[in-house]
């Protein structure tokens, strides 16, 4: 039987540089995709996977956070007064129960590995989730419900896969599993950022993990890797060498890639689309703005 995972680390405490100037003064993670912030979009993939504790690693200047998911009472009840009850509920899906959320700070930015290290007293011997709100994942059942789903028949860790581009995989940490269609791949490495043409297959991990508490104890070990920063990836590779028990797993939707400008806009536009009461307008804008482009070229 699998431990249940009810914790969720948000690692939020990174510099956004390839936002300046705006991540000048807004965190990353508030910048909004139609009208919710990137955050809001995690933890709702969160809560729906049975997430019942979070806990961010924050930064300096990331204030604006904590008081997204704290209560607005003047703003409630003047919402109350006009009797604007639709937004009053909107409000609602922002509120976090008292205790549910938990922050930590990372003093210095010493990459991914090291955020995660950070929260490891609020995880104690758990297994816990981890999710990078800037890969946002568009998809009928949240990434992490399919991942909780198949973590419950095998254990262990599980990673989120993507396929990537070979050019691309130098951007990515890139796994090691056998070629097969299967959606649960063992895996047999793991290598972050790999240089160009080294890559051992096509799989990248993007930001959705289930991992076990082993894999905290390694964070406590490694070294800094790639970048000079202390990669998830390299404790995710000792736990494969030690115990052959880490999983890629190939998640059914779509992946915006909202810590890139490009990724951002193209998550913009999809998430603008889905949307019933903005689709026809945006729909046509786009239309004719390719339209007039190609006339123009
Ligand atoms: P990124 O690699 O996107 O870095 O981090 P970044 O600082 O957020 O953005 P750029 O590259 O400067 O534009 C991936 C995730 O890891 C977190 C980030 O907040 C993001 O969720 N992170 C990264 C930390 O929490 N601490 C770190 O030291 C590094």
């Amino acid at each position: 039987m699998t431990r249940k995972v009810t914790k969720a680390v948000f690692p939020v405490a990174g510099m956004g540089t390839r936002f300046l100037p705006a991540t000048k003064s807004v965190p990353k993670e508030i910048m909004t995709l139609v009208d919710r912030p990137l955050i809001q979009y995690a933890i709702d993939e969160a809560r729906e996977a049975g997430i019942t504790e979070f806990i961010f690693v924050t930064s300096r200047g990331k204030g604006a956070l904590e008081d997204y998911f704290d209560r607005a009472p003047e703003l409630e009840s003047s919402l109350r007064a006009k009797g604007k009850t639709a937004l009053l509920e909107t409000l609602e899906a922002t509120n976090m129960d008292s205790g549910a959320i938990a922050y930590v700070r990372q003093h210095q930015a010493l990459g991914l590995g090291h955020a995660v290290w950070c929260a490891r007293h609020l995880i104690g011997d758990e297994p816990f989730a981890v999710l990078l709100p800037d890969d946002v994942i568009a998809a009928e059942t949240g990434c992490l419900s399919q991942m909780v789903e198949a973590y419950a028949e095998t254990g262990g860790n599980m990673i989120a896969a993507m396929e990537v581009a070979p050019e691309k995989a130098s951007s990515y940490g890139i796994m090691d599993v056998p070629p097969s269609i299967s959606r649960v791949l063992p895996m047999q490495g793991m290598v972050e950022k790999p240089a160009p043409g080294t890559q051992p297959s096509n799989l990248a991990a993007i930001g959705r993990y289930i991992l076990s508490p082993d894999v905290m104890r390694h964070l406590g070990e490694i070294e800094p890797g790639a970048g000079g920063e202390l990669q998830l990836t390299d404790a995710i590779a000792r736990e494969i060498a030690e115990k052959k028990n880490v999983y890629g797993f190939r998640f059914e939707g779509q992946r915006y890639d909202c810590g890139s400008k490009a990724g951002f806009l193209q998550a913009t536009v999809a998430f603008g689309l889905a949307r019933e009461d903005l689709r026809q307008e945006l729909d046509e804008f786009l239309v004719d703005m390719v339209a007039s482009r190609h006339a123009a070229e």
